[in-house]
């Protein structure tokens, strides 16, 4: 019997449980998946109280994946390196921490347009916060070098791009600068939550000069296609949806708890259903 959890303030809406179950299903594993909305003035309490409930593993979700790092016994180098754990392993040498969330990204964009990886592509991602960061180092583990990173606060792109291990061509730019070149790339990325519902008019950058071989993908996935993917859409552009993100860091967690390896497309439909409420 599997006991998996989810911990974060609030939780209430997440999916992460239903993903979990169907997970367990496909795999005929017996376990239950439970939410933990912990109170931030009670953190402290409230992780020791986790220690003593022996859970298998769990996720966290904002605002404590970095919060959690100081409880856990091990930390990945990756996560260590992005300061932030979305999933942790109890093992026999107590609480490993990881972070899902940019291998999931890659995984999920390589499922649908490998030739990105075989081409070596120029990269756009738009915003620099830690979900940036985390796409930003799995492309570079993926084997993508040239990955410029556009930001409202240019300084901002400027410190991920310092947090980089090796040697890269990355530039920091401006919104209004990308959005000029934007012909030069072959993925470009929305990684903020402009455009997120109830915003779901806001688009983060003017979208004209997009090469229209291009694939662009948007993390947001509430509405599941932003305005932003709409106007790539109109403009020829491939599209990658946020929720097969979503879908692929948890499968990406599922394996890390259970040695798994499930198919996160044969959830995808499924998802999708249960994402516009249907
Ligand atoms: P997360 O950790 O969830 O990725 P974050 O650290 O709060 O989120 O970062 C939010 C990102 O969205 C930042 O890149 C932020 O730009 P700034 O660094 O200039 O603040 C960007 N962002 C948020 N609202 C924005 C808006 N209205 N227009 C442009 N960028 C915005």
């Amino acid at each position: 019997m599997l006991r998996l959890g989810l911990i974060g303030h609030p939780v209430g809406h997440s999916l992460s449980p239903w993903i979990h179950e169907q997970l367990m299903e496909l795999e005929g594993l017996e376990g239950t998946y439970e939410l933990f909305d912990i109170d931030p003035e009670e953190f402290d309490q409230q992780i020791h109280a986790l220690k003593d409930k022996g859970l298998d593993g769990f996720n966290i979700t904002v605002p404590y994946k970095e919060r959690i790092i100081p409880y856990l016994d091990e930390v990945d180098s990756s996560a260590r390196a992005l300061g932030a754990v979305n999933t942790v392993k109890n093992t026999e040498c107590g609480w490993v921490g990881y972070n899902t969330d940019g291998i999931g990204f890659a995984a999920s964009v390589r499922n649908r347009y490998p030739e990105i990886f075989s081409n070596e592509q120029r990269v756009l991602l738009i915003g620099s916060g830690g979900a940036s960061r985390g796409i930003y180092h799995a492309l570079m583990e993926a084997g993508l070098s040239k990955i410029d990173i556009a930001n409202r606060t240019i300084e901002k792109a400027e410190e991920v791009i310092k947090t980089a291990s090796t040697n890269n061509d990355s530039k920091a730019l401006s919104l209004n600068k990308a959005a000029e070149q934007l012909n030069d790339y072959g993925l470009i990325v929305q990684t903020t939550v402009v455009g997120m519902s109830p915003n779901d008019q806001e688009v983060i950058i003017n979208l004209h000069n997009l090469n229209e071989e291009a694939v662009v993908s948007d993390i947001v996935y509430r509405p599941l296609e932003t305005r932003f993917l709409q106007e790539a859409k109109n403009r020829g552009a491939q599209l990658h949806f946020g929720h097969e993100m979503l879908l692929q860091q948890a499968v990406y967690a599922f394996h890390i708890w259970t040695d798994a390896n499930p198919d996160a497309s044969l959830l995808l439909e499924g998802f999708e259903k249960k994402l516009k409420g249907v």
